[in-house]
């Protein structure tokens, strides 16, 4: 996507990237963005306060807290770094207006509907927003929520819900493993009456993580195999204190960024168990890793020079490849010999960011049939959801505008990787995952400024 240099993006949205200098050094990740946000979120169903460690200090973070605020939960700062203290004592209703004012900013809200139907008997949820990579519809949550006994209301400015006769334990079949809506049953079934079986749950360590803040906060709930999840709900449960797991989305997208500069990062914190089918792609790439085994662990990622070689993967739910470790991960193909295939299973609408890519003179050509191994469900509905790398490619410098949190990570990648100087545009976007990026970003020997 090219920016019209015009336009009245403000200044202090856009950063310049002087490329072509390899990343070295060592910065740190904190707890998983998309654990912290739900464990956030069941912190309303606790009677007591919670206290969660090591959260970072990111944009979707905030959303949260500002919505929990506004419901009358206190959020305090600890005494740590990055501690957070949330108490529920005077949970209340929130003006809906004031509620709006989150409308469209991120998609979290969306799992406050069970809490604050078992706080408050009722829940007004806004717009949402979160990236635009597909439609990313809410239909499996609203089924599920009927299921349960609520009665679900859509206006024009958002969902007004209520559950006049409780609500009850059930049986649920997710049509795809989905994250968030596996999240809403959990949220939902833990203090239900009886007990939820959901079958063809996500099992993201996200997910399991969150199983473990609900477990801790007195819920019962078993995990089968074969994606079958089982809860039996409590009539009440308590606060909990809870070290997340490590981000491994920004984990593998440092990793990536040491690949496509030819760099060496060490990524304090990151967790091999969460990270090994990303692993087992980055050595087949030719990349390298190391794992620290100190106590506060970590991998360190480098190119170790010769050539890197191409690969065909497809993303996939858990354990499969993370379809957010992709974007990055393409920036480094497009310096791999040979063709590349990436096949997107899990949104029909992640590849557009390669366009950017190849105006900076990468050779990608994405197709709508499935190029892999297992047909999707995307395949016959017209989405461009297969892309083939050919590379090596020599990146140069352009003028970008950042899309969504992901694809923007990848554009500062190739910026980095490209000869020259760029200018990237909205910038501000990736602040939303990545904690303080930019300092992160000079640690690590990277030429930017504001
Ligand atoms: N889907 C439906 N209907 C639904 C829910 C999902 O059709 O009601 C579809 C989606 O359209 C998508 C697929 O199911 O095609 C998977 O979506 P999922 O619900 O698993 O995604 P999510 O919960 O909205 C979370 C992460 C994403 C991550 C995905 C997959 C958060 C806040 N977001 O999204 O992370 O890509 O799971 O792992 O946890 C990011 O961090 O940048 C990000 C986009």
């Amino acid at each position: 996507m090219e920016v019209a240099l015009t336009g009245t993006a403000p200044l202090a949205d856009v950063l310049t990237v002087h490329g072509g200098t390899p990343l070295h050094g060592s910065i740190r990740v904190r707890g998983a963005k998309n654990l912290v946000s739900k464990a956030m979120v069941a912190a309303l169903l606790g009677d007591g306060p919670s206290t969660l460690y090591d959260v970072p200090n990111i944009r979707d973070v905030e959303v949260v807290r500002g919505l929990l605020e506004l419901h009358g939960v206190r959020v305090t700062d600890g005494a740590a770094d990055g501690e957070l203290v949330l108490d529920p004592g005077n949970a209340e209703s929130a003006n809906v207006d004031q509620i709006n004012v989150h409308a469209g900013s991120s998609r979290i809200p969306i799992l406050f509907c069970g809490p604050l139907l078992h706080r408050l008997g009722h829940a007004f949820i806004p717009d949402l927003g979160g990236c635009h990579i597909g439609p990313r519809p809410i239909d499996f949550h609203m089924q599920a929520l009927r299921e349960f006994g609520a009665i679900v209301d859509k206006t024009p400015g958002g969902l007004h819900l209520t559950a006049p006769n409780g609500l009850h334990g059930t049986k649920f079949k997710l049509p795809y493993p989905s994250v968030g809506a596996t999240e809403q049953v959990l949220l939902t079934a833990v203090r239900a009456e009886g007990v939820t079986e959901l079958r063809n749950a996500a099992v993201e360590p996200e997910i399991i993580d969150l199983i473990c803040v609900l477990q801790k906060m007195g819920a019962i709930i078993k995990v089968h195999t074969d994606r079958v999840i089982e809860v039996e709900g409590v009539p009440r449960l308590g606060g909990y204190t809870h070290r997340p797991i490590p981000d491994r989305i920004e984990a593998a997208s440092w990793a990536a960024a040491a690949l496509a500069t030819g760099g060496d990062v060490s990524v304090r914190g990151a967790r091999q168990a969460d990270m090994m089918t990303f692993l087992n792609v980055y050595r087949s790439v030719g990349g390298a890793f190391a794992i620290d085994d100190s106590s506060e662990g970590g991998i360190r990622f480098w190119h170790p020079g010769g050539e890197l070689r191409a690969t065909a993967l497809e993303t996939d739910v858990h354990p499969g490849f993370m379809t957010d470790w992709q974007q990055p991960l393409v920036v480094a193909l497009t310096q791999a010999r040979g063709l590349s295939i990436v096949h997107e299973t899990v949104y029909e609408q992640r590849l557009g960011y390669t366009e950017a890519l190849n105006k900076m003179g990468a050779t990608i050509q994405v197709y709508r049939e499935c190029l892999g191994g297992t047909p999707c469900r995307f395949g016959r509905r017209n989405f461009r959801h297969s892309a083939v790398i050919a590379g090596p490619s020599k990146l140069h410098a352009a003028d970008l505008v950042i899309p969504d949190l992901r694809a923007g990570f990848s554009h500062l990648i190739a910026a980095l990787a490209a000869e020259g100087t760029s200018r990237v545009y909205g910038v501000n976007l990736i602040n939303r995952g990545y904690e303080d990026f930019e300092s992160k970003l000079s640690a690590l020997g990277a030429h930017v400024e504001r």
